[in-house]
């Protein structure tokens, strides 16, 4: 199969927009707060980046590595750590930063080992929700944007590691090879 970029789904400009205004959200819940925010790497970089400056309050930032098992890994559903958290998060407010939902297993997989580790509280931010692949419910705190169900990449979502950098959010076409 050949891949090529599609039309795009979401705009810089409307993804500056929306991020600007959850950081605006996420300042107001968590004022006085200093959450730790949690990027699952490696999609959720980029938008985190940008989140954190648009809250514009004191965070601290970490970082959790995540890899499923078997062919798919957005849908086997067994899910390890691949790189810990390096502080720990014992009754800390922790918000979790994750580029897209999807099945629901990667987060919901997350969330129950972190909240294993007693945080003061647990959120979830997500980028981009794609409900109808969802497997198991996931509730989200702070979402930017819902999305059908295309292969999407840009702002963080790759395809065989590349388009991370793209500053929008693109639907990637497959074409059978000539
Ligand atoms: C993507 C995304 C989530 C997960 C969502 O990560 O960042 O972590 O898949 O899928 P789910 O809801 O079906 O569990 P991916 O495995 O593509 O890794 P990456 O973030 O390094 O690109």
């Amino acid at each position: 199969m050949d891949h090529r970029l599609g039309r795009v789904l979401i705009s810089q400009a409307e993804i500056t927009e929306r991020v600007r205004e959850l950081g605006s959200a996420v300042a107001q819940d968590y004022a006085g707060c200093e959450p730790l925010v949690v990027g699952v790497l490696k999609g959720a970089v980029v938008f985190l980046a940008d989140l954190i400056r648009a809250a514009e309050i004191p965070v601290t930032v970490d970082f959790i590595g995540v890899s499923s098992y078997g062919t798919s890994s957005r849908s086997s559903g067994v899910v390890k750590i691949t790189s810990d958290l390096s502080v720990s998060i014992e009754d800390r407010h922790v918000l979790l930063v994750e580029d897209i939902i999807d099945t629901g297993r990667t987060i919901n997989y997350l969330r129950r080992n972190l909240q294993t580790r007693h945080p003061r509280s647990l959120k979830l931010c997500a980028l981009l929700d794609k409900a109808e692949r969802r497997a198991e419910e996931v509730a989200i705190d702070y979402l930017g944007f819902s999305i059908p169900n295309h292969f999407v990449v840009g702002y963080g979502l790759d395809f065989g590691g590349l388009y991370r950098n793209l500053g929008y959010i693109a639907v990637l076409e497959t074409e059978p090879s000539a």
